[in-house]
């Protein structure tokens, strides 16, 4: 049985689009159809003129598609990958999450299983909260959500967040923690839990 994933994520600077690539690969490893979807940036140019990596980011992923409605129904699965701000979900992602009333209210976004992944500049700078004010959405949509937890080990050598793998940003825009491991842990494991919902679901 294929499940078909949608990895949706918003990145200024690369970071959660790495993240995006790593679920990818390992959701590919298993088996699923996957997509990697960013959501419409909303910043204005200036502002992403004024930043080089924010620039440099955006140039890069211009040919990346953007993760509509369809999308949303297509999939099985989906995996949201998004950096904090303040502590809080990116305007871009929550822009787009508040166009999905229409499928909300159909019914269409229930029994979906959904896992998220975050990161922030500081360890404690909000990726746990940043990751579960998502899953309050998808509580709304009626979905399953396949956090982690501690269902291994390398959960705790990537810092040892259970709601979500997340990771700490550096100035220079690198990583802090080596979270690959863990990433492709979460991906596997939103497919495994997919797989016994889609099952269910299909009996
Ligand atoms: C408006 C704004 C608010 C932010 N708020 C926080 C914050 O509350 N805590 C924190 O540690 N980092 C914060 N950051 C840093 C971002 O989370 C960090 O740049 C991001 O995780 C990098 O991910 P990306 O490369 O995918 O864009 C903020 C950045 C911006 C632009």
């Amino acid at each position: 049985m294929t499940v078909k994933l949608a990895i949706i994520y918003y990145s200024s600077t690369g970071t959660n689009y790495q993240l995006s690539k790593w679920a990818e690969e390992a959701a590919k490893e298993a088996g699923a159809d996957v997509k990697v979807l960013k959501v419409a940036e909303l910043a204005p140019q200036s502002a992403i003129d004024a930043n080089e990596a924010w620039k440099k980011h955006m140039e890069e992923t211009k040919d990346v598609p953007t993760a509509t409605l369809d999308d949303l129904e297509w999939a099985d699965a989906y995996i949201f990958s998004i950096p904090t701000r303040f502590g809080n979900v990116p305007a871009q992602m929550k822009q787009f999450l508040d166009t999905t009333g229409g499928l909300w209210f159909k019914g269409k976004l229930a029994n979906k299983v959904v896992s998220a992944m975050s990161s922030a500049s500081n360890a404690h700078g909000g990726q746990e909260q940043t990751i579960t004010h998502l899953y309050t959405t998808m509580m709304h949509w009626g979905a399953i959500i396949a956090a982690p937890g501690y269902t291994d080990q390398v959960t705790f050598a990537a810092g040892g967040n259970p709601y979500g793998t997340s990771v700490t940003v550096d100035q220079q825009g690198n990583m802090v923690e080596n979270v690959e491991a863990a990433v492709k842990h979460q991906a596997k494991r939103t497919i495994t839990v997919a797989e016994w919902v889609k099952k269910g679901l299909t009996q």
